[in-house]
């Protein structure tokens, strides 16, 4: 049986809760790196085997708290059980809640933020050592990533922050709150993250940010590079086969990054650039920096450079002041572009965002109503994309086993998901299959042996 010491019971295990988008995923495969070297523990899948519970937490929709405190209640059963139990809520939530979370959840031993959790072994030695709550929520100018361990990766699929933050300050969004000011690695610190990868064997390395294309960091050179430097460099890597990156902003595009779509063998042939809506006066009211007819020329090119580009993009319908004629430009929008995939969203008000201070107009009736509406026309287009791609050879990297027994799963170049029959020591690898069947969303294919 393991010993546990009065004062200081030992911490082997970690469990850690992931919400939200990919900086989160990423966020959390960083903080499991860095509690295995500071303590050791090792990732368990199930909080009830855990000394240490770890809350990823996301707050861009609806009422992200709620969801948080409703897990929490569960967590402190196990921690009545096991009261050496360590929890902590980090991530958007963490940032924007604070301290008010121990104040209602006071079992919660840590509060921290986006831009803190490398304090977190420090934490934790002072929640063992004091018998304290402790809170990080400050936005330190020092990086982050400085003292973080080398990532250690798994799976065939390594993901690269290039840059945090935003400092687009769409008014719906709280990521200028939560995330801070928009900050770029410098290309060395990059490069060197994506090599350590792939001689770790991955072989597609995806780059993160919440506004990827508008990177401007610190070149070998000393002078700035751009998005695009950046990924001709990326490009040049021993064992890349891969190269994807999300997510961009229509006015942080340039003729030269479409052109590496063209250029680039291994830069992949989707490319994700939310618009949110269709509607000038919606697009000024939203902030967003451009008109409808800013954002077509910018497909236009792409499509020139790229012709198999896929193209995806994120919707928010009811923004406040949003009337029928605005859908309409929405729905118009997306009938030009003609997406590959979309995600569409009712707006919901975030704190502390400008548009929260709006009156949230537009009736819970009319935004399911155009919610149901686009989503009609943008899954039509998807369904439409994926049976176009019936009788093709495509090359497809092997991800994991899908849900059906002895059917792998994996992504084609364009990023639709493929099901087929296989063996698992395929994963990892990047086979051709021919396309026989579209579910819709999925498509479904057969090996083709050589
Ligand atoms: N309400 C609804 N959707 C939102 N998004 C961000 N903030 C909100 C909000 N307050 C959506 C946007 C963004 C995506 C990540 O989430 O479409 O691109
Ligand atoms: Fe949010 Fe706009 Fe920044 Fe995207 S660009 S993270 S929507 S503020």
């Amino acid at each position: 049986m393991k010993q546990k010491h009065a004062t200081t019971p030992s911490l082997d295990t970690l469990f850690i809760k992931t919400y939200g988008c990919q900086m989160n995923e990423y966020d959390s495969s960083r903080m499991a790196d860095l509690m295995h070297k500071a303590y050791g523990l090792r990732l368990v899948a199930k909080p009830e085997d855990a000394d240490v519970i770890l809350m990823n937490t996301c707050s861009i929709r609806e009422k992200a708290e709620d969801k948080v405190y409703s897990e929490l209640g569960r967590y402190r059963k196990l921690k009545d059980k096991n009261p050496n139990m360590i929890i902590g809520v980090g991530g958007c939530v963490g940032q924007q809640e604070g301290e008010r979370i121990q104040q209602r959840a006071p079992y919660v031993d840590a509060v921290f933020g986006p831009q803190s959790y490398h304090q977190l072994p420090e934490m934790i030695h002072k929640i063992r050592r004091e018998r304290v709550n402790v809170t990080a929520i400050d936005m330190p100018e020092i990086e982050k990533f400085d003292h973080l361990p080398t990532p250690k990766g798994h799976g065939s699929v390594g993901f690269v922050t290039i840059a945090e933050g935003c400092d687009k300050f769409c008014t719906f969004c709280v990521v200028p709150y939560t995330r801070g000011p928009e900050l770029s690695r410098p290309v060395n610190d990059i490069l060197q993250e994506c090599q350590k990868l792939l001689d770790a064997g991955m072989i597609e390395i995806s780059l993160l940010g919440q506004n990827v294309n508008a990177y401007r960091g610190l070149g070998p050179d000393d002078e700035e590079w751009d998005f695009t430097m950046l990924l001709y460099a990326v490009a040049k890597l021993d064992g890349l086969k891969r190269l994807r990156f999300s997510t961009s902003h229509p006015m942080e595009m340039t003729d030269e990054l479409a052109i590496a779509f063209g250029e680039l063998p291994t830069l992949m042939p989707y490319l994700h650039l939310p618009v949110q809506s269709g509607s000038d006066a919606i697009l000024k009211a939203m902030h967003r920096g451009h008109t409808r007819d800013d954002y077509f020329p910018i497909i236009d090119d792409l499509r020139k450079h790229c012709p198999d580009i896929a193209l995806s993009s994120d919707f928010i319908v009811g923004y406040p002041g949003e009337t029928n004629e605005d859908f309409e430009q929405t729905l118009d929008l997306v009938r030009r572009v003609n997406y590959d995939f979309a995600y569409c969203f009712k707006y919901s008000p975030r704190p502390g965002t400008p548009a929260s201070k709006s009156e949230d107009n537009v009736s819970e009736a009319i935004k399911d109503k155009r919610l149901q509406r686009l989503l009609e026309l943008t899954r039509e287009q998807t369904r439409a994309a994926m049976k176009n791609q019936i009788g093709r050879t495509v090359d497809v990297l092997v991800e994991k086993e899908s849900k059906h027994a002895g059917e792998l799963q994996g992504r084609t170049a364009d990023y639709r998901i493929v099901h087929f029959q296989g063996q698992p020591r395929q994963i990892g690898q990047i086979m051709p299959i021919r396309i026989t069947e579209s579910y819709g969303q999925s498509l479904r294919g057969e090996l083709i042996l050589a």
